[in-house]
């Protein structure tokens, strides 16, 4: 039959009542791509058995998909009217877009000047209200929490509990794509911390084993490896941008259950990682997407992780045309030739620079 997104997909796997009717923009079935040439990269000879979650895939171009159907589900369920969010971006895109197709009143608020220009244009495109905040996104988390006190409106960030119960659904689909076993490691890049507790809630619930749980950080806006909350974090990778994670306590559990490890990396790592993916194996994503790739190579680097014969993936959580700027500032930009097959053919065999 075909695909209806995870809440049809799993249903016998979430807490939803029978009369409950999925908002649906058919999320989720992601594919998990074999990576060999960047597998040869960051464990020569090892035998890896590395795989990608291609999570920039979904509808709205990051994994948020999976849990925002669950959550906008059963806001709508619950009688709900209006949504908010705080956001680097990823999270107001998916928001605006299922409460659009819910026709609920939607209210995002964003870090000024911090957000991607993909996730601003697409949450504006959905109709959203977009809230820009002289302030980080840890401000804006504890604006959203005061004001649902106050008033009757549905949160939808990942302090929703029914948002981990969607987006642990991705661990389902990847025990199914490896023929209905957990991979030996899970790497995935960290920022509120709401997916890697929905993943470790999934694999436990799925009975297919569990994999070692690697999260990243960026250096800049690392409060699970340091212990302390980042008062101004900073790093290219936006949509991690947090210094105080709201499920910081379920991810260090979680990291501790499956004997996992937290680390921090570089800026430059998570670009080299970012170009890794995109020169090596055609998959473009925005650079926050590419922290657990870093994660991996730099554990492996260091010994922490032996990948000798071991299948191991990494979650790829949005899409690379999020953030086009980045993009283009990290390239050198086009070059410009008269429209003449002369010139064409100077360059193509190097007549001219
Ligand atoms: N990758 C991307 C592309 C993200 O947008 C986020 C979080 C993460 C990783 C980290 O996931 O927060 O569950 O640990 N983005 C949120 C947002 C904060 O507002 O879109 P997490």
């Amino acid at each position: 039959m075909a695909w209806q997104g995870v809440l049809h997909a799993y249903r016998d796997y979430l807490p939803f009542g029978k009369d409950v009717k999925p908002i649906t923009l058919n999320e989720g079935n992601t594919p998990l791509i074999r990576a060999g040439r960047l597998a040869g990269v960051i464990a020569p000879g090892a035998n890896l058995n590395l795989y990608l979650k291609y999570e920039g895939l979904n509808p709205t171009g990051s994994f948020k998909d999976r849990g925002m159907t669950a959550a906008i589900t059963q806001a709508v369920h619950e009688g709900a009217k209006t949504v908010i969010c705080a956001s680097t971006g990823n999270t107001a895109a998916s928001a605006a877009a299922y409460a659009a197709r819910a026709g609920l009143r939607c209210l995002v608020l964003v870090p000024e000047g911090k957000i991607a220009l993909g996730k601003l244009a697409a949450s504006l495109a959905y109709g959203a209200e977009v809230i820009s905040i002289d302030g980080s996104f840890d401000d804006a988390l504890a604006l959203v929490r005061e004001i649902v006190r106050r008033h009757p409106i549905a949160l939808v960030n990942s302090i929703n509990p029914w948002r981990l119960e969607g987006q642990k659904t991705a661990a389902f689909e990847i025990c199914d794509q490896l023929g209905g076993r957990a991979p030996d490691w899970l790497c995935l890049p960290v920022g509120n911390a709401g997916n890697i507790t929905a993943y470790w809630m999934g694999y436990r619930q799925y009975g297919r084993g569990e994999p070692q749980l690697l999260g990243g950080q960026a250096a800049g806006a690392a409060p699970l490896v340091s212990g302390k909350v980042v008062a101004k974090p900073e790093t290219i990778a936006s949509a991690i941008r947090i210094g105080n994670p709201a499920r910081w306590q379920q991810a260090l559990q979680a990291l501790d259950e499956s004997g996992g490890i937290v680390t921090a990396v570089s800026d430059d790592d998570i670009l080299e990682s970012w170009r890794l993916l995109a020169q090596l194996e055609g998959i473009f994503v925005e650079p926050a997407s590419a922290t657990g790739v870093a994660a991996l190579k730099q554990q492996i680097a260091l010994g922490a992780i032996d990948p000798a014969g071991q299948s191991i993936v990494c979650v790829l959580t949005g899409h690379g045309l999020k953030d086009p700027d980045t993009a283009i500032a990290q390239a050198a930009p086009p070059r410009t030739l008269p429209a003449s097959v002369e010139a064409l053919e100077a360059y193509l065999t190097g007549q001219t620079s």
